[in-house]
Order: structure tokens, then sequence, then C-alpha cells
């Protein structure tokens, strides 16, 4: 490749609208050796920061995510792979980080390198709300082409739970009516898959995913599945009161399932958290509020012993 074209290809990356990473293959740590602007902007870390330094630093303390186990294992393995972490910024904001991780090989066919590529899987959220206004003249369902049924569970993907919050949202505002989300975890999942494997770890994340949506009655009630055991629930019309009170309700079925679950450091049973915000909205609100406001009390309800509602 000519110079031109290399200073191309580096300008091409460097303004890259999602982030992009390249990290040393090695050993157990894989040191940072570039990141873009846009993973700059994302995490608000600059690149000299993040240079020679392992991206787990991004999870914080939230190292108990399925998401994270599965990709150690890639990773050890030289595989790639795509998950969804919950991750902080510097200022301590959380995010979903959506990456998916290649591996690069080189002459010998070893594994040298990974790239990341990153993105915030709230920024959709932060769009324009007249955008999902304008999705209210058209049929009533969501115009958007994201994939409905998560695989796994058969309830409904995170796309389009977000794809279906807009539209709730523009609804709420106009109507002042209350939006509420629910964001579940099950407790201590890394532990379940490494006691009974993966087969059933997915078998017990279909259950509990059965049992949380059908904690939900109303119509216009959505749940979905974020990624591994981490589940979201979206009730319009629900104030912060009533939203607690069916957030209580799924962490008692889950643990009435009695799913044996004898390493759990909650319980002998399956468990899960449950972080709960409603808002009526604004104008000039715009939903990922609401999302990051449900990742926080998430983070309560676990740091507060898990098999809980906050
Ligand atoms: C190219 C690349 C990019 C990564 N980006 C992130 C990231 O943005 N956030 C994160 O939490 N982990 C990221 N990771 C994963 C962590 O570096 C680490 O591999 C993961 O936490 C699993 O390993 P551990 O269980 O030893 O921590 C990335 C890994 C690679 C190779």
């Amino acid at each position: 490749m000519s110079a031109v074209d290399a200073e191309i290809m580096r300008r091409m990356v460097e303004t890259a609208p999602d982030g992009v990473v390249l990290a040393d293959a090695g050993g157990t740590d894989h040191p940072v050796r570039y990141v873009n602007e846009a993973f700059e902007s994302m995490t608000g870390y600059s690149a000299d920061e993040l240079l020679g330094r392992d991206l787990r630093l991004l999870q914080g303390e939230e190292r108990e995510q399925d998401g994270r186990h599965r990709l150690h294992e890639a990773l050890s393995r030289g595989d790639p792979c795509r998950v969804l972490l919950r991750n902080f910024r510097k200022d301590g904001s959380l995010f979903w980080n959506e990456m998916q991780i290649l591996p690069l090989r080189d002459a010998d066919g070893s594994v040298s390198h990974f790239v990341g590529y990153h993105r915030d899987a709230g920024e959709r959220l932060r769009a324009d709300p007249r955008q999902a206004r304008d999705t209210l003249s058209g049929a009533h369902q969501p115009t958007s082409i994201a994939i409905r049924d998560d695989r796994l569970t058969g309830l409904y993907t995170l796309a389009y739970l977000e794809e279906l919050l807009k539209r709730d949202w523009a609804i709420a505002q106009r109507e002042r009516r209350s939006v509420a989300i629910f964001t579940v975890d099950f407790d201590a999942l890394d532990l379940y898959n490494s006691t009974f494997g993966r087969a059933a770890g997915d078998s017990a994340i279909r259950r509990v995913a059965h049992c949380i949506s059908g904690c939900l009655r109303r119509a216009g009630d959505v749940a979905a599945r974020i990624d591994g055991g981490s589940l979201m629930a979206l009730a319009p019309g629900l104030m912060l009161d009533q939203a607690m009170r069916v957030a209580q309700q799924m962490t008692e079925r889950v643990r009435d399932l009695r799913i044996h679950h004898p390493r759990s450091i909650v319980l002998r049973y399956v468990s899960v958290s449950v972080g709960v915000a409603a808002t009526v909205p604004e104008a000039g609100d715009s939903p990922a509020g609401l999302l990051q406001k449900s990742h926080m009390q998430l983070q309560i309800a676990k740091r507060s012993g898990r098999n809980q509602a906050a």
C-alpha cells in the first residue's frame, strides 16, 4: 500500500463513527495499542489514558457479567465474540458497550492482535424525540428494522424494546403519562454456568425470562433480553410506586421457581436483582436518561445484597 493510501486508511479509522480499538493478543491482559476518537468520546478517556492498559478497567466493580465471561473464553481461544457489557465512563456514568471483537492473525496464522468495534447501545435513544413522534403518524408498530425476537428466550430484543420506548415516550409526553423501566439481572449467572454448564444456564435464563414477562400484565408492557442474563422491561402508564410493587413481585416469583443454585452467594436458588425507574417525561427529556436511572437503581439493588428491587 502506498504512503498516501496508508494515511487515508489511518484517517478513515480515526474518524469512524463507531469506536475502534486495537489491542495485543498476548496473555491474559490485552494492552491497548490504539483507540480512535469515537472510542475516546464514548468512554470519556483520552487515548493516552488507555494506551498499555486492559479495557476491563471500564467495568469498574461490575465484573459479574455473563458477557464478560463469554468474552474471556472467546479471547483465550482466539475466537471472535460479540457482547454487550455494562461499562463506566471516566465520569462514573454507566453505559452499555456493544462490542464485536475480532482476532487479527500474522503471517504464521497465530493471533497477534484483537480489534474491537464499539457502540454505545443507549445512543440510539438520544436521538431527536421528534423522530419518535414522526413514527406515530404512520402505523402503530415501530417502523424500524430492529430484529424483534430474542432467539434464546422468545422475548423481544433490546433494539426492538428501544423502538417501542421511543414511541411510548412521545405518547407519554403528549398525554402527560408515566413510563416505567425495569432492568433485571440474573444474580451470579457466571457461577451458575460454571456449576451446571452453559446449556443449563440458558435453560435457567429462559425460565427466569418467562417468569419476568409473566409479571407484566398490562397491554403495552414488553420485556426484552439485553444480553446473557440481563433483561429489561417497559411498562407505559405505571407510576413509580406501582412499578416498585411489580419489581418486588419479580424477585419473589423468580425465587419461587426454586431453581437450585448451590454456589450462589445470595441464596441456594436462582435470584434476580431489579432496578426500577419511572417518570412523566417533560419536553426535552430523553428516554436515555430513564434507562440510565434504572441501571443505576440496579447497581443499588446489587450493592445492597442482590435478590431485591431498588
Ligand atoms: C480489542 C479489545 C477491546 C475490548 N474492549 C473492551 C471494552 O470496551 N470494555 C470492556 O469492558 N472490556 C473490553 N475488552 C475485554 C477486556 O479486555 C477483557 O478481555 C474481558 O474483561 C475478559 O477478560 P477478564 O475476565 O480477564 O477480565 C476488550 C478486549 C479486547 C481484546
